[in-house]
């Protein structure tokens, strides 16, 4: 043992709080001086990408662990065999105006709700759903009589920690998610010698399989296997607790460890799945390899690699927006609790709130192999059998507006695992095109949600959301904004383009005349129901299957562009490149309604709801940039008309939704509108744990609003679909501050310094080479290394630009 190091650390710790908590980093810890109960949304998470731990702190420690393969079960072949026979009549009634009887033939056609003799019994209606691993409890005894009480997540390091007293001894517990070891390490350690007792426990809610504890010389372990339950092909995992004593002595009672008198113990977690391994032998050699090697390099090892892996990628970017004094000073609950009355006291709580989205990207996304798993609803943090919307992957938003960050806030390693699912589901999609569209010439097709098997088909059953086509489409773009941001030739070459191509091909299939268009259709607005004109059959009834969308529209033309900028990067040609031109000059353009915004159906529809959460219609501002105002003035017009009038209506309405909203507004050049939305953010959404939610606190917890916030704050600082455009959206409420490390497209490195609400400095660092084309703010003169910018200059990689206004 080796607890010099972490006992420094201790002691320094404790000598901070809570005499001089005005030490704390404001920026980077989210503390607490209370336990998380059986809260989880009070529980501090932290993560290797693919284990998930959220730690109450409570007397006896609760700790939520994931792992996140674990899902309920097995791929399930949900597609209804009617689809194709159905498509061409159900495309005549919407050419012909019965909004009506072609949202009832989807439903009875195209969703897997209908019992066609193909579904598969069980849960024909959705994909599979994430699930938790179990509960790790370390009882200490320590019920009543804890003292200054401690708990913090270093967003900074990735770590966690608990210390209080208890009978005149000081305990800590420190957490680490390791993603070069592979595992989730803590120790737990007395400040006097012997006084450590702790019992180890996992358990799980359903389908455990076996539930054992062993005791050997060098360590001890529990271990918890489980399933999902299926009497064929379920998803199994194993998972072991590495129990490490210092001191003590340690018994079993064939379920638990039981250590008493020890000064320190250290626990190594780790848990695989079938998902990655083809047999039980593999998937046990795994768990045994890595916690083999983890218990040998022990625990200060084990946490310094941690902790350095983790800073190269969270201290890439510093964020500072100003300070808050000593309104930054209290605990994360009083901070998120005053906010509410006096939100400019606290600008620390953006910061945070900007590095803790960075923090969850890292914790829950990482390359774990080629079957890597992204981010889903909840991260990768759930406890539950049924989670909130299946906690799966909802790419109609969700699973998207997650890796919105990714890029600009320079984690570009954390976009990996969203590839290695479109290739999943790209296999699962290719199958789905060809037996509900008769689309057999490798395009590939999604529905709004996907789960780890990649699951195709159409969810759910009500004509505003089971039917949209869209979703290859949209996924397929992360992979050219990969490029775009890091210019990786290869990776655009053998990991993008396989990728968008299938993803057009399917539309080249799909796609139908209409009007001397080429157009999308039975498909719909993302959730959001239109109220059907007395001349397309039951007036007045809302509905939401339709043709010709906006959003389709405009994720097909940047889908067609995005293939053509391939074609020419990688000097391919061929009629998947020559197509896209053609395809691209087919797309009905976009039409302005009576308000002056951006109509969202082929028609002026009454609007089911008026202040919808999606703003589907505007893909085009945010994430697309066609609409954006460089690139096209009236479309952001009418981008702008749209919005503001949902906001009257009261969208913003969920965390995510309003985190759209502002990047929307940064897209729009309006820092005061994005600063707007980040205070009301603020105000209402977070949990005690910083976690988004849907509604507020008490709500479902789901993590594509903190990833939404993230990229927000830096859209407003920096913008790049257009130029490299520095402080596009400052925000007079953060009128002088300083960002480093963020990441235009083409890999420039941008750091800056404002003050005042202007530029005072800026370096641009160029990764790759290539062209630098810059604009300042409003478009206000500045100077490149001391001359007068007057377009755009070519660079070499390495080359380094000063700017200066
Ligand atoms: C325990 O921590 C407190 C601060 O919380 C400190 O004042 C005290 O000296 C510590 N006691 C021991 C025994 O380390
Ligand atoms: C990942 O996939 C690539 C190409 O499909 C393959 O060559 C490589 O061996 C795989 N790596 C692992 C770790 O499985
Ligand atoms: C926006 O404008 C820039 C500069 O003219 C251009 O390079 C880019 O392709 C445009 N983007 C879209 C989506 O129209």
């Amino acid at each position: 043992m080796a607890p010099i190091l972490i006992k420094v650390a201790v002691a320094t710790l404790l000598a901070l709080v809570p005499a001089t908590q005005a030490q704390w980093d404001a920026s980077r810890f989210a503390w607490y001086n209370s336990d998380a109960g059986n809260d989880f949304a009070s529980a501090v998470p932290i993560g290797n990408g693919r284990l998930g731990a959220a730690i109450y702190g409570t007397g006896d420690e609760k700790i939520s662990l994931n792992e996140n393969s674990i899902w309920s079960g097995p791929w399930l072949d949900r597609a209804n065999r009617n689809s194709k026979n159905a498509l061409n009549n159900i495309r005549s009634q919407l050419m012909s105006g019965d909004i009506t009887g072609a949202g009832q033939a989807v439903l009875q056609n195209m969703g897997s709700l209908v019992s066609d003799g193909y579904s598969v019994a069980g849960n024909p209606n959705s994909c599979q759903q994430y699930n938790p691993l179990g509960d790790m409890t370390i009882s200490f005894g320590h019920g009543n009589g804890r003292s200054n009480l401690l708990r913090y997540l270093d967003t900074y390091q990735g770590t966690a920690f608990v210390t209080y007293n208890y009978n005149n001894v000081n305990y800590t517990r420190e957490y680490i998610g390791s993603y070069p070891h592979g595992v989730i390490a803590m120790r737990m350690s007395a400040s006097r010698e012997g006084q450590l007792n702790v019992k180890v426990t996992m358990s799980r809610g359903q389908h455990t399989t076996s539930q054992t504890a062993s005791t050997s010389n060098d360590a001890s372990s529990v271990r918890l296997s489980g399933s999902s339950g299926q009497s064929s092909g379920a998803i199994t995992f194993t998972s072991e607790a590495r129990i490490v004593n210092d001191g003590g002595s340690v018994s079993s009672d064939g379920r638990s460890i039981i250590i008493t008198g020890a000064t320190s113990v250290d626990i190594f977690f780790d848990a695989r799945t079938s998902y990655r391994y083809s047999s039980q032998d593999a998937m046990e050699s795994a768990l045994q390899t890595s916690l083999d090697a983890a218990t040998r390099a022990g625990y200060p090892a084990v946490r310094e690699a941690s902790i350095k892996d983790n800073t190269a990628l969270t201290g890439r970017v510093g964020l500072n927006l100003g300070s808050s004094g000593s309104a930054g000073n209290s605990d994360t609950k009083t901070r998120l609790s005053n906010y509410k009355r006096n939100a400019n006291a606290d600008p620390q709580l953006a910061t945070l709130m900007f590095n803790f989205g960075r923090h969850l990207l890292v914790a829950s996304s990482r390359d774990t192999g080629n079957l890597s798993l992204p981010a889903n609803l909840q991260g990768l943090w759930n406890k539950d059998f049924s989670p909130s919307w299946g906690s799966k992957y909802t790419i109609n938003i969700n699973t998207e507006m997650n890796y919105w960050p990714a890029e600009v806030t320079n984690l570009q390693e954390t976009h990996k695992p969203l590839f290695d699912l479109i290739k999943v589901a790209k296999t699962r999609g290719q199958t789905m095109a060809n037996v509900m569209y008769g689309c057999n010439n490798g395009g590939f097709v999604l529905h709004h949600n996907i789960d780890l098997w990649g699951d195709a088909a159409p969810v759910d059953y009500g004509t505003p959301y089971t039917m949209w086509p869209m979703g290859s489409a949209w996924l397929a773009l992360h992979t050219m904004e990969h490029y775009r941001f890091t210019g990786d030739k290869s990776f655009l070459r053998d990991e993008a383009w396989p990728i968008l191509q299938s993803a057009v091909q399917f539309y080249y299939c799909y796609m139908f005349d209409w009007n001397n268009y080429k157009t999308t259709g039975p498909t719909l607005s993302p959730e959001n129901p239109f109220v059907v004109p007395g001349d397309m059959r039951t007036g007045g009834r809302t509905e939401g299957v339709d043709i010709s969308v906006q959003m389709d529209n405009s994720l097909l033309t940047e889908l067609f562009t995005a293939v053509i900028q391939t074609c020419q990067a990688l000097g391919l040609a061929g009629s998947d490149c020559s197509n896209a031109q053609t395809y691209l000059s087919k797309i009905r353009p976009p039409s302005v309604g009576s308000q002056g915004q951006m109509l969202e159906w082929r028609r002026e529809y009454g609007e089911g709801e008026p202040g919808h959460r999606h703003m589907s219609a505007i893909w085009g501002l945010y994430p697309g940039s066609h609409f954006a105002p460089l690139n096209s003035s009236d479309w952001a017009a009418a981008s702008r008309k749209l919005v503001d009038r949902r906001m009257q209506a009261g969208s913003g309405s969920t965390g995510w939704s309003r985190t759209w909203v502002m990047n929307l507004y940064a897209r729009l050049l309006d820092g005061a509108k994005v600063w707007e939305s980040a205070v009301a953010f603020l105000q209402r959404y977070p949990s005690p744990n910083l976690w988004n939610t849907d509604s507020g606190p008490g709500s479902p917890f789901q993590i594509d609003g903190n990833f939404g916030f993230t990229a927000a704050v830096a859209e407003m600082l920096l913008q790049s679909h257009n130029v490299v455009h520095l402080l596009p959206a400052l925000p007079s409420a953060v009128g002088t501050g300083s960002v480093t490390g963020l990441v235009a497209r083409g890999g420039f490195v941008v750091d800056m310094a404002w003050s005042g609400g202007k530029l005072t400095r800026a370096t641009v660092n160029s990764r790759i080479g290539g062209t630098l084309a810059l604009r300042l703010a409003d478009g206000s003169p500045f100077s490149v290394n001391g001359t007068p910018y007057s377009g755009p200059l070519s660079t070499t990689a390495g080359a380094v630009f000063e700017i200066t206004s």
